[in-house]
């Protein structure tokens, strides 16, 4: 085929393929990456991240997202990977490195790729029970503590759950962590950008820090940072801790690499770094700000249908289901109208989960086609 047409066939999957920014996938949690961050990831394209003595200025990005890290959090360090999948497999595998042992204690709610992670790692879990509000029972987590404490290799908590946005007590399991030394590792891959800046304001109560006690937390820039696919960070409080995740390379120039991946993409450090630059902390907390009203404007919208139960969002995150509808129908007369929800199977419900690219506009659509198929009115 001729580059022409190749370009022309290209344009024409691209026009069959849904984009963010016309409002119709509304469950997925991705979003348009920023413009400067496409640029950033493509003048970088050619760099490998996995050998930074011939990408030198990859390593520079690095130091600078972790500074921004760092006053995110407080002290620490860490390196990019390609989502929280590979970040959560990276924590507990270093877990397990560090103490030697196989056990991972966390609440029903972790992410599946912890689950995964185990699994690839011949970890076994003990899941503790969760409250009403889908965060882990610490009175259950302190138990199995108690019990099985000389086998535990580390706790896993969330900080922005994929279906419920609810962020486990960070500080409260840190002391449990501190008090039993085990190793914490927070997976605030959804969470982690919009947590600090809706606490501040006022939204939720529960901060995402370095308290002492945590040892990693994981936070996914291709999530709510704008970043393109693939942006992740995984973070450590001590250098001592991210060297376990080191491992020998001797025939490359830089000798060592960190993480799953061995060629890995530069691009990704220096998309990052771009946002960072762009929004910093302010700029990320207008977009979790304007995340939260929209999402509370779902739910105000939602709840004045009187077929559906609407849960009310921590994060930006709607769970709700119809009355009499089964949620697999609903599911799919949403699909055919073109909307992508996702489900929300402890609830046998459906959630949407409020990314940057969603407006006002875009629920107001999307709730007068839901109250159509479920044949209500609309005010
Ligand atoms: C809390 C949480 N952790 C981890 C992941 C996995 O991230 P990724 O898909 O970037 O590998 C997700 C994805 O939705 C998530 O919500």
């Amino acid at each position: 085929m001729r580059e022409l047409e190749i370009i022309k066939k290209l344009l024409e999957m691209y026009n069959k393929t849904p984009r963010h920014d016309e409002g119709y996938i509304l469950g997925s949690m991705t979003t348009r990456p920023d413009n400067l961050a496409v640029y950033a990831y493509n003048l970088f394209i050619h760099t490998n991240a996995g050998d930074t003595r011939i990408f030198p200025t990859l390593e520079h990005f690095r130091r600078e997202i972790i500074d921004f890290m760092s006053k995110l959090y407080g002290e620490c360090t860490g390196f990019v990977t390609s989502g929280g999948t590979e970040s959560n497999i990276v924590a507990l595998y270093v877990a397990r490195e560090k103490t030697g042992k196989k056990l991972v204690v966390a609440p029903r709610t972790v992410h599946h790729s912890i689950i995964w992670a185990a699994h690839l790692l011949g970890m076994k879990i003990v899941f503790t029970s969760v409250t009403d509000n889908h965060v882990v029972d610490i009175h259950d987590l302190r138990s199995i503590v108690e019990e099985k404490r000389e086998d535990i290799a580390a706790i896993v908590i969330t900080a922005g759950t994929t279906e419920w946005g609810s962020i486990d007590p960070v500080r409260e399991v840190a002391d449990i962590a501190r008090q039993n030394n085990i190793y914490l590792h927070v997976d605030a891959a959804y969470g982690g950008l919009f947590i600090p800046a809706l606490y501040e304001k006022g939204y939720i109560d529960t901060d995402l820090k370095f308290y002492s006690g945590v040892s990693s937390i994981s936070v996914d820039f291709h999530k709510n940072g704008l970043s393109p696919i693939p942006s992740g960070i995984i973070l450590f409080r001590d250098n001592k801790l991210l060297s376990y995740a080191r491992r020998e390379l001797p025939y490359t120039l830089g000798k060592y690499q960190y993480g799953l991946l061995g060629t890995r993409p530069g691009g990704s450090i220096a998309a990052i770094w771009a946002v960072i630059k762009k929004y910093g902390v302010q700029g990320y907390s207008e977009i979790a700000i304007r995340c939260m009203r929209t999402a509370q404007h779902l739910y105000d919208r939602l709840a004045r249908i009187q077929d559906i139960i609407v849960w009310k969002p921590v994060l930006p995150i709607v769970v709700f289901k119809s009355r009499r509808m089964p949620t697999e129908k609903l599911l799919e007369e949403l699909v055919k109208q073109g909307y992508y929800v996702y489900r929300a199977p402890s609830v046998d419900g459906l959630r949407i989960v409020v990314m940057p690219h969603v407006t006002n506009e875009h629920i107001d659509r999307f709730v007068n086609t839901l109250s159509e198929i479920l044949g209500e009115k609309t005010e």
